[in-house]
């Protein structure tokens, strides 16, 4: 098949700048109705407060234990943060496994009480090889998911968790009980924060007008600067507070029906989540392999790909990974994938192949691009001037290892809120650092406390 003809036959993918503009509205609107609900559990966009209220000054210091749990990877980290003007921060970091039986749990308490003895049991470990298990030192915890954060308890699982018995509950207190059933050593879990929080703060640690974080990972999500006088949540008028968006869950309502197509439905129903984290799961990396897939089975049972070859390798769930529709990875590569898959593929399927994989991530930096347009546009809104100067804090493996992403979304970003000067910093370290700042600050206010 020509690229001409992918483009036809997917063209329920491929969105309109004038759909880009209403889906950003529709997103605006979304933001209002969580801001404005309150502790309502009935908004889609649960615009969760996070108490965050500024960003580093630089006056932050000490030393810190970042605990990073939710994204690909599960890291403990060592933050050190003095006034040193050359090097301000120095890290150290262990990537720990994080087995699929505990993250998945299944069914019993005992599930979720794994998962926190597994991260309490890491931190040990950590703690030993940096020789300061008799150290008491303040923990942030980065916990990227949907957290009430005046409490710390966990809204709902999203991405690839689901251990029982965690939601409803305080991940703190769980966390803490685990570590004093050990008994080997003691920790003050200071602050939990979202990982879009904690890429905000490592952000703003070097850039001041950073006033967004965002995510483009297993999953997505943004948190950004309101006005207090806007959180109907939090009382007080005065000055900002961080709202993390949690825009994954964006269309849980219905509202981008008209949006999803039918691969889009046969991901969520085939999900540990259906009908939530809908947006997610047409963006995120964790779906985006998989939608590839389906998208190639359709068509070659359509005659249009491989000869209308179908293989079991090619109907299983997973054979397609989001690194290799994401990959810098060439004809060559294209064509060992699917011969691994067992289509025997042509010169010029690969071509077609790829041109898929193309629509399915630009539509993903598009759709991120209008709700991330939604929040630029409110805060340009916010401050009430003619042109928006801010910079946006991002990470996530999507972003970083996609060769074409970032430029996709940048140009439409730019396109979709033209009064703005965008600057999109990646963040290099990860939400550690950020975590610790948080942290840093939260030590501050308890020497406050009698
Ligand atoms: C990391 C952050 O760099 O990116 C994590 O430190 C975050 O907090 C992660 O969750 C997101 O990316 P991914 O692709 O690992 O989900
Ligand atoms: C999911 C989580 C959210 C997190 C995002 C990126 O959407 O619900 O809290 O920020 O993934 O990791």
């Amino acid at each position: 098949v020509s690229i001409l003809s992918i483009d036809k036959y997917l063209y329920s993918m491929r969105l309109s700048d004038e759909t880009l503009k209403d889906i950003m509205n529709r997103f605006r609107r979304e933001m209002e109705d969580g801001l404005g609900h309150g502790t309502n559990p009935t908004a889609t966009v649960k615009m969760l407060p996070t108490f965050v209220r500024s960003i580093p000054d630089g006056s932050e210091k000490g030393d810190f234990i970042a605990l990073d749990l939710g994204g690909s990877n599960f890291r403990i980290l060592r933050v050190k943060v003095t006034q040193d003007k050359k090097q301000p921060v120095q890290m150290e970091s262990q990537v720990y496994e994080t087995p699929d039986d505990i993250i998945h749990g299944s069914g019993t308490q005992v599930r979720a009480l794994e998962l926190f003895d597994h991260v309490a049991e890491c931190l040990g470990d950590f703690m030993e090889k940096q020789k300061i298990k008799d150290k008491k030192l303040p923990v942030g915890f980065t916990f990227s998911f949907p957290c009430a954060q005046s409490n710390a308890v966990l809204v709902t699982w999203t991405k690839k968790f689901k251990a029982s018995g965690v939601e409803g509950t305080d991940v703190v207190k769980l966390l803490n009980k685990a570590i004093k059933k050990r008994g080997d050593y003691e920790a003050d879990i200071m602050a939990v924060v979202n990982d879009t929080v904690g890429t905000m703060m490592t952000c703003g640690f070097d850039d001041q007008r950073c006033e967004v974080g965002i995510i483009i990972g297993t999953g997505t999500n943004a948190c950004y600067m309101e006005e207090m006088r806007h959180i109907d949540q939090v009382e007080g008028d005065e000055g900002r507070m961080c709202i993390n968006t949690e825009w994954g869950a964006f269309g849980d309502d219905g509202s981008l029906e008209d949006l999803r197509t039918e691969f889009d439905r046969e991901i969520d129903r085939g999900s540990i989540n259906p009908g939530k984290q809908l947006f997610e799961k047409m963006a995120s990396g964790m779906y985006m392999g998989e939608l590839v897939r389906l998208i190639l089975v359709k068509m070659a049972k359509e005659g249009l790909l491989f000869e209308g070859r179908i293989t079991p390798e090619l109907l299983t769930k997973g054979k397609i990974e989001t690194k290799h529709v994401s990959g810098d990875e060439g004809l060559k590569k294209c064509m060992e994938i699917l011969t691994r898959l067992g289509v025997e593929p042509s010169d010029e399927d690969c071509l077609a192949v790829q041109h898929v994989c193309t629509i399915v991530s630009f539509r993903s930096a598009n759709l991120i691009a209008a709700t991330l347009g939604g929040i630029l546009s409110r805060l340009k809104e916010n401050k009430g001037v003619a042109r928006l100067r801010t910079t946006v804090g991002i990470d996530g493996s999507l972003y970083k290892m996609h060769p074409q992403y970032a430029r996709r979304l940048h140009k439409m970003v730019r396109r979709l809120v033209p009064d703005s000067d965008v600057r999109f910093l990646l963040s290099e370290s990860g939400s550690g650092k950020g975590a610790a700042m948080v942290t840093a600050v939260e030590t501050f206010y308890c020497l406050l406390e009698p």
